[in-house]
């Protein structure tokens, strides 16, 4: 650190000298107002801190850029005016850990729709401003990708800050890799717009179209594929047909209120109902309306459509015939070829799906389960079945798990390997020999045929996922020996 500090002390002194002249007009810029934007609800979120302003610009074009959500982080009580004085403030709480109160406080129930955060900070002695520090330790980050951008005037390697976060994010269970921060020197923040918008490019977030989207709907929107159906549709492939697993496609499907497919045929599928209320209907029948943990099954052949209510968004897992081979101009490759007419829509006699099974006591996803009292567990599970073995996408039988908070399962190995497809809470799998995965609704988790895992809920909240036994015809099930507690208690937590 001596070291460091000699070296970078001229460059230092030249940027401070620079910063106490052009000080007053960089801080008459930078205001006392929280700049915050939480109107798009999408699954992004942007936090910086700034003294003369940098970072706000920053931010705004990374928020633009994916269409995130953004919020400043204030220190309660100002910081000095001048730039010597916020200095040796910021110095006396760098030396001294103090963790300054901050005007941003986001609850563990605000964070949980955020998959990805953006940090921006300007360096601040070498590392990152106590403020950030404040916001960083508190926020529930667990299981997010968190990335970082910074401004400097001579750490352009962002100095002991990318080390800090990089220690942080790994005791807070967050995935951040700090050769992928953007370092931006503050007097070239003024340029540097393209550049900034390029890095966030690079890193192949989803670009978020500022969908409102309800709480009810809990699995990620993935890809806007409105192009083929009418209204706004989104898609997202959870599982791809592979040799090992031998799954059917698996994707899911969000329609806003009102948007529907077209009438098309295709092999066998299974709907599973993940949130909101939709539509599906045969040809030649009433319309079913449909809810979060309904199973519809469609046999081959049968023509149809689906999609949300009027007035509710809607979404789904589709399980596509794993033996289904499109042929040329099926109707199913041609979505859009004969539509759901507004007319129709507006005009459909409904009723109420007859195949529901779930009650209003079913918190979760597809129902509370039944207690199923085993060994193999820490504590309290509880089992249902989704979807039988046999069924009209050739699928593995679906089964339902709830994990009381604090319940995990013993280590243990399938035969045919496992998919795991997150419905509720946060959760954790992990795979012998490999990182401990943080899953939350949507997520899917996949072990291989013969190969030892374990999961169960975090410390503090309940679990369920659906699983299934891949590879049917290998369906054995080997237990072994349980995480040892002492270890589960010192994984990361909300
Ligand atoms: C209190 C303070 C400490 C700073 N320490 C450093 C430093 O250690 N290394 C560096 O390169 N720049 C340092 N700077 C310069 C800022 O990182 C740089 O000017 C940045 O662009 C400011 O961003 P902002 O406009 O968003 O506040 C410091 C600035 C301040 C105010």
């Amino acid at each position: 650190m001596k070291k460091l500090a000699r070296i970078f002390i001229p460059v230092l002194t030249f940027a401070l000298a620079l910063l106490s002249l052009v000080g007053c007009a960089e801080r008459n810029r930078t205001d006392q107002n929280a700049d915050a934007d939480f109107s798009k609800k999408g699954d992004v979120l942007v936090v910086y801190f700034t003294w003369s302003g940098h970072l706000r610009s920053m931010a705004h074009w990374i928020a633009d850029e994916v269409g995130a959500d953004y919020a400043r982080i204030l220190r309660k009580e100002e910081y000095p005016v001048t730039y010597n004085e916020t200095a040796d403030v910021a110095k006396k709480e760098k030396d001294e850990s103090i963790y300054p109160e901050i005007n941003l406080s986001l609850s563990d129930k605000e964070m949980e729709r955020y998959k990805t955060v953006f940090v921006g900070f300007p360096v601040w002695w070498y590392d990152v401003p106590m403020p950030v520090m404040t916001f960083l330790k508190q926020a529930n980050l667990l299981g997010k990708n968190v990335y970082a951008f910074f401004s400097h005037e001579g750490s352009s390697d962002g100095a002991g800050s990318l080390p800090t976060l990089e220690k942080l994010m790994q005791a807070k269970g967050a995935a951040f890799d700090k050769k992928t921060a953007l370092s931006v020197r503050g007097s070239k923040v003024k340029d540097s717009e393209t550049v900034v918008r390029e890095w966030v490019k690079s890193l192949n977030i989803p670009k978020n179209e500022a969908v409102a989207v309800p709480s009810e709907i809990t699995f990620p929107l993935g890809d806007d594929v409105s192009e083929r159906f009418t209204g706004k549709v989104f898609f997202k492939n959870l599982i791809q047909k592979d040799s090992i697993y031998n799954f059917p496609v698996t994707n899911h499907i969000t329609f806003a209120p009102g948007a529907r497919s077209s009438w098309h045929v295709h092999g066998g599928m299974e709907i599973l109902v993940t949130g909101g209320k939709g539509i599906y209907q045969e040809e030649g029948k009433k319309a079913q309306i449909i809810r979060k943990g309904d199973v519809v099954h469609i046999p081959a052949g049968v023509k149809h459509w689906h999609g949300a209510a009027p007035d509710s968004w809607f979404s789904q897992i589709v399980i596509y015939d794993a033996g289904w081979k499109p042929e040329a101009g099926d109707v199913h490759s041609a979505h859009g070829a004969e539509p759901v007419t507004d007319e129709w829509y507006a005009n459909l006699e409904t009723e109420d799906y007859a195949g529901r099974t779930l009650t209003e006591k079913d918190a979760f996803m597809f129902g509370n389960g039944t207690l199923f009292p085993s060994e193999n567990f820490s504590g309290n599970v509880y089992l249902g079945d989704v979807l039988n073995a046999k069924n009209e996408a050739g699928a593995p039988g679906i089964h339902n798990v709830v994990f009381d908070a604090g319940t995990y399962n013993n280590w243990h190995s399938h035969a045919g390997g496992q998919v795991l497809i997150v419905t509720d809470g946060i959760g954790y799998h992990q795979i012998e020999g490999q990182p401990l995965e943080i899953l939350h609704p949507g997520d899917v988790a996949f072990c291989p045929p013969g190969v030892k895992h374990w999961h169960g809920a975090t410390a503090k909240t309940k679990f369920a996922h659906l699983a299934a036994n891949a590879n049917p015809d290998k369906p054995g099930v080997q237990w072994f020996d349980r995480l040892p507690l002492d270890e589960y208690n010192k994984l990361p937590t909300e």
